[in-house]
């Protein structure tokens, strides 16, 4: 039988590299699995995960992806979202709601993409990957922005004002279009 399928001549290694990959992609409905990450995990990255997840219900793609989000730090584990990201959330039609929990190289056995919101975020999450394969799931939220060039990052907005929350609402809109666009 000539099926690209086939296993047959190739060896016993192939063959449970094959199957554990075949399972485990079966095992998540071969949904696509993406974890934003920034300092905290209070301000950018559950509002990026609460606008992916927003656009996706919206789409009708839902059931094909796996949207969470962590912090480098520790300091906000089990937190929900500041306040201010939530106020300014809700202003723009999201429910920002997640807990806060702490990144650890465990997640890159359990995500496709793991997405940082600026350069040091990029730098503590390399320091975790393991090897070649996890580098390669690393990604800068920036780079998905369209329609604002002169935005290298997603910039902190902890110590800033309202008008730095909204900056951050309206550049994640702008990078999770482009991050759907890229994927989808
Ligand atoms: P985030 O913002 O990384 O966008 O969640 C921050 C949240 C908390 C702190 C810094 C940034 N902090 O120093 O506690």
């Amino acid at each position: 039988m000539g099926s690209g399928l086939s296993l047959r001549g190739t060896d016993y290694g192939q063959r449970i590299w094959f199957f554990a990959h075949f399972f485990r992609n079966f095992a998540n409905g071969m949904r696509q699995r993406i974890l934003f990450i920034c300092l905290g995990n209070i301000c950018r990255s559950p509002a990026a995960e609460g606008i992916f997840q927003h656009l996706v219900d919206e789409r009708g793609l839902a059931d094909q992806f796996m949207i969470d989000s962590a912090a480098i730090g520790p300091w906000h584990i089990g937190d929900l979202p500041d306040p201010r990201m939530r106020r300014c959330g809700a202003r723009h039609g999201y429910h920002f709601n997640s807990r806060a929990r702490q990144f650890s190289s465990a997640d890159f056995d359990h995500f496709d993409l793991i997405i940082g919101m600026d350069q040091e975020n990029l730098r503590a999450i390399r320091a975790k990957a393991r090897s070649k394969e996890d580098e390669q799931k690393i990604r800068l939220m920036a780079d998905y922005l369209r329609h604002h060039p002169n935005h290298p990052t997603i910039p902190d907005p902890y110590y800033g004002s309202d008008r730095d929350f909204e900056l951050v609402i309206e550049l994640l809109e702008d990078a999770c279009e482009g991050l759907l666009k890229d994927i989808c």
